[in-house]
């Protein structure tokens, strides 16, 4: 409807702008190349989901699955309907308008070809209003999607074609994947499947205007300081600039104002007023508006302050007739990825020379926790609100701060970004590249410029957004890669630059001045940025002085016989991936394969392993799924008591269970190290582990299970993201042990550290050794020093547990709080710890709703909670030790969904690594 908020008294002359959603329709699935499946179609939808709920396909996630329906893939789908009821006769121009066609679409209506379509990611919108008047009877909508697999096959043997290479391409199940511009992972990946759906996967609409009328398909909010330039800190004293730009249907009016209402969240009016240079296109009308800084409370991320958000009514009015409103919901906050050169006075506080690169919110350093956000579902449409608020809220709950959304999905949805800002998660977000090279010719070139416009348009008003980078593991791998394989050759240096800094900087830097940017996840930062050059940043790629430190660092290594050799991690300023796989529980196996499968070796597990995929055709003999399965054996044996259970399925959950052990030591080990290094000179200020979530049911690097169950990496997360935390750093090679007091606060906190000696039988081995400390902001500060070499005790049967009680305020409070953290060091290798029966006594305390842990014969190593299969929820803490002497432990629980039974109380379980040695 057309309205007339602000001037009421000419609601009457309001025209009819008739919007429908094409969802609301009936339609039809059908396939040209399996002529005999004819089914009812949801939009938005997936064709895999239609014949899964239709019944002519089984679970698309159950046991092999991902190869048996490949045939679904490699088929045209079309998906049909009657556009009953549209008005054609009315004088209205006609739009159809999509969000989201997944991917290569033939779009027909009244039998008229309308166009086709080959980008999952852009919004489509064309004219029909000379086809509907030419069109008799009811019009017929149709669109055909042709196989990704098959198009993009045949795009590569083009004549002339570009290659690449061997291996610049990460290939997984289907290959080709760098020549369409559809989720990189719908043809499998490391942690995924390979269904390449396809699909009206976002709503689409039928948009019909009167010859005045215009309808916004896209709204450019951008916020920012008076004066802020891209990747640098701006001035916080400034006041705020509001730009709004409205991408249009329709004409704009050359007499158009904008107008613009920033409302609290009552919707009481802070401020109102006219936008200022105004400029309007045929298809787009911009104008911006200074506010004062004093009228609106800032965003800040979860952990770091409130999450404060407005509403801005954004309006174009022509006269006294207001043509269209766009209402969002945004918050004012800078947030800067800082890579300036080191300066002369952090030079003298001992950080190292090179350049800075961390995050800035609101003008303060600040540490990032968290991991990174993979696609939630191999089919978009699936993905709920109600998922997303769960896993979100196991974010918050780890004390995690930012998510990297990894490039080569899917750019998410607003309802995404939407919950994001309400919880204080910053996400740093990516276009959609990854692992591989890319096509630079003009039509690909043109093609990702239109869908990085209209991304970076649509989510930029959310605060939560933190940054744009170009995509994957580029710079630092694939580029590597093919200069490797192709040295000397400047063409691949070349071809990166057309697209990352030539295409998709500009899409940035464009359209925003509230975004930072950068080509790649990793990165070496920076030589120059220069806003008078055409393209302002200069890459240093490998230009770099010996001694000084540039770049963010992605860092696997899976021979596990160094995993906590310190000496093998990375030293840079930020880790934005590292990780290891393991197993998913027993409860989660049980959802996706068969009893009898449920051993560590089943051919059906071993092939939802893709780590070295089996499916892949690449020539590099390493392929080969079971080596995958392989490298978590042997990390298991090498550091942990493994399980010989007579019970084979009993034994195969304990097997899984001890994978995860290790990917959560692991992982604590790297964290730790690399907080510790904000203290260090390379001022190191952010990691995010690989990864947080799971796609699917699989062995995979993810933190949380597909239905949200936590891992034990979840949870040792949760623990060392604490703002104040103690750890012990083991050179095993000098037997040099230290133990460090980190914390991200913002103001110095004090307190102290405890550190006691036990034998495994929990009697103490000498008396308890206090310490005061005082730690800075962001900063860690040595609490203990000695040599494992000179211990009075076998360290087989000793066990060092340090414990901290520290008091500081977290950011933007005044409050003191009680920061309380847990550490314990032993023998590299608990196989060769003197571990012993603990008694565990589990109890459930029904006036609290908690439950009680007590070890009351010996040391508990790695106390192990469990919920029920079908039973969604975390406790607050645990994978923790326990020793005799601690008494009960109290362990809150919170039931997310508990299947309806509430029975899920009776099948806690406790357990700890002791288990393992049991037959
Ligand atoms: C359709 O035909 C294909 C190929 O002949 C066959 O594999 C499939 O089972 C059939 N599906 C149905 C629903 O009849
Ligand atoms: C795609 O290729 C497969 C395998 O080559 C073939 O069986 C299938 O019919 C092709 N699909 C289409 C729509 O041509
Ligand atoms: C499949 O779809 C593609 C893309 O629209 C088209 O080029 C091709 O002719 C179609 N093949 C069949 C068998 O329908
Ligand atoms: C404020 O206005 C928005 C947009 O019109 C609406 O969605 C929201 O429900 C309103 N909030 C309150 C508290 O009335
Ligand atoms: C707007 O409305 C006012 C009050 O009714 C009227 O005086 C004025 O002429 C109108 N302006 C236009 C451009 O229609
Ligand atoms: C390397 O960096 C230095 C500045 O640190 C610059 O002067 C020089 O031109 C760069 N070299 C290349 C090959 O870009
Ligand atoms: C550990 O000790 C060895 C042997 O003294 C030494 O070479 C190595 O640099 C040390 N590692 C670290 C991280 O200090």
């Amino acid at each position: 409807m057309k309205s007339s908020h602000l001037l009421p008294f000419l609601s009457t002359t309001t025209i009819a702008l008739q919007l429908l959603d094409l969802g609301t329709l009936k339609w039809t699935l059908s396939s040209p190349t399996y002529t005999n499946i004819t089914v009812p179609a949801s939009v938005p939808g997936q064709v895999h989901l239609d014949l899964y709920r239709e019944g002519v396909i089984p679970d698309p996630y159950f046991g092999l699955g991902d190869f048996e329906l490949r045939w679904v893939g490699y088929g045209n789908w079309t998906y049909e309907t009657g556009l009953e009821g549209l008005e054609t006769s009315t004088g209205l121009s006609t739009w159809l308008l999509f969000n989201g066609l997944d991917t290569f679409t033939s779009i027909e209506l009244c039998d008229q070809h309308v166009a086709s379509t080959n980008n999952q990611f852009r919004q489509y919108y064309f004219d029909v209003s000379s086809i509907l008047a030419s069109c008799s009877g009811t019009p017929k909508l149709s669109i055909n999607f042709g196989s990704a697999v098959n198009i993009t096959a045949d795009i590569a043997n083009e004549p002339g074609q570009e290659t690449w290479p061997l291996d610049v391409e990460g290939h997984f199940e289907f290959a080709n994947r760098q020549f369409m511009r559809k989720e990189q992972s719908d043809f499998g990946w490391d942690w995924g499947p390979a269904f390449s759906p396809a699909g009206i996967w976002q709503p689409a609409y039928v948009v019909q205007l009167p010859s005045s009328g215009i309808y916004i398909r896209n709204t450019l909010l951008d916020i920012y300081r008076q004066g802020q330039l891209n990747n640098l800190p701006p001035d916080q004293s400034a006041p705020w600039v509001v730009n709004a730009s409205l991408d249009l249907l329709g004409t704009v009016p050359s007499t158009a104002e904008m107008k613009v209402e920033i409302l609290d969240l009552s919707n009481a009016t802070v401020t109102s007023g006219t936008l200022q240079n105004v400029s309007a296109s045929e298809s787009t009308i911009s104008g911006s508006i200074v506010v004062d800084g004093a009228l609106c409370q800032l965003w800040w991320p979860s952990g770091l302050g409130a999450q404060n958000l407005y509403n801005f009514k954004i309006s174009v009015v022509d006269g006294n007739t207001t043509l269209a409103t766009a209402t969002k919901r945004s918050g004012f906050r800078t947030i800067v990825l800082n890579m300036t050169p080191i300066s002369e006075e952090q030079l003298a506080q001992g950080i190292a020379p090179g350049n800075n690169w961390h995050f800035e919110i609101n003008g303060q350093e600040f540490y990032a926790k968290g991991s990174n956000f993979i696609p939630p579902d191999a089919f978009w449409p699936r993905v709920t609100e109600t998922k997303i608020k769960q896993l979100f809220q196991s974010v918050v709950d780890g004390n995690q701060n930012m998510l990297r959304v990894w490039a080569s999905g899917a750019y998410s949805p607003d309802f995404i970004y939407d919950i994001a800002d309400e919880m204080g998660i910053l996400l740093w977000s990516e276009f959609e590249f990854g692992d591989a090279l890319y096509p630079v010719n003009s039509e690909f070139l043109d093609n990702v410029r239109e869908e990085a416009n209209y991304n970076v348009r649509r989510v930029n008003h959310h605060p939560s957004l933190a940054l744009w980078a170009g995509g994957n593991e580029l710079e630092n791998l694939e580029l590597l890669v093919a200069e490797d394989e192709d040295p000397g050759n400047p063409k691949w240096r070349n071809e990166y630059e057309q697209l990352f800094l030539d295409v998709l900087l500009p899409a940035v830097y464009g359209n925003t001045k509230s975004i930072s940017y950068i080509p790649s996840s990793t990165t070496n930062g920076y030589l120059e940025l220069n806003f008078s050059l055409p393209i302002p940043m200069v890459q240093r790629y490998d230009n770099k002085t010996a001694g000084s430190i540039y770049g963010d660092t992605d860092h696997y290594d899976y021979d596990s016989s160094v995993a906590f050799n310190l000496s093998s991690y990375p030293v840079g300023r930020f880790a934005n991936e590292f990780g290891y796989h393991s197993m998913p529980s027993l409860q989660t196996w049980q959802q996706a394969v068969s009893p009898e499968d449920l051993h560590f070796n089943s051919s059906t597990i071993v092939l939802r392993n893709h780590h070295y995929p089996a499916g892949g055709t690449n020539t590099s003999n390493f392929r080969n799924a079971s080596l995958g399965m392989g490298e978590m054996t042997t990390a298991a044996e090498t550091y942990y008591p493994t399980p010989h259970h007579a019970n084979s399925v009993a034994n195969f959950s304990a097997w899984c269970h001890t994978t995860q052990i290790f990917q959560a030591d692991f992982y604590r080990s790297q964290i730790t190290y690399y907080r510790r290094g904000s203290g260090f000179p390379e001022r190191q200020l952010g990691s995010l582990y690989w990864q947080l979530e799971d796609i699917w049911q699989a062995p995979t690097w993810a933190g949380i299970e597909y239905d949200g169950r936590w891992k034990v990496l979840h949870y040792v997360a949760k623990d060392i993201y604490q703002p104040v935390i103690i750890a012990s750093y083991w050179n095993y090679t000098s037997g040099d042990l230290t133990a460090y007091v980190t914390s991200d606060l913002w103001t110095p906190t004090s307190g102290t550290a405890t550190l006691a000696w036990y034998a495994y039988n929990g009697t103490l081995l000498a008396p308890a050794e206090t310490v005061p400390f005082v730690v800075g902001a962001l900063n860690t500060t040595k609490v203990f020093q000695g040599n494992t070499n000179s211990l009075a005790y076998d360290l087989k049967d000793a066990l060092l547990k340090m414990n901290i009680t520290a008091t500081g305020t977290l950011p933007n409070t005044k409050e003191p709080k009680v920061f309380t953290h847990e550490y314990y060091f032993h023998t590299l290798s608990l196989r060769n710890a003197n571990l012993q029966d603990p008694g565990l006594v589990l109890d459930y305390d029904e006036q609290t709703g908690n439950f009680t842990v007590e070890a009351t014969k010996g040391v508990a190593a790695w106390v192990w909670l469990d919920l029920p299969a079908g039973t969604l929820g975390n406790f607050n803490e645990n994978a923790f030790w326990l020793l005799p002497g601690d008494g009960k432990r109290e362990v809150g629980v919170t039931v997310k969904d508990d299947g309806g039974s509430g029975e899920w109380v009776k099948g806690v379980t406790v357990g700890s690594l002791w288990d393992n040695t049991l037959g």
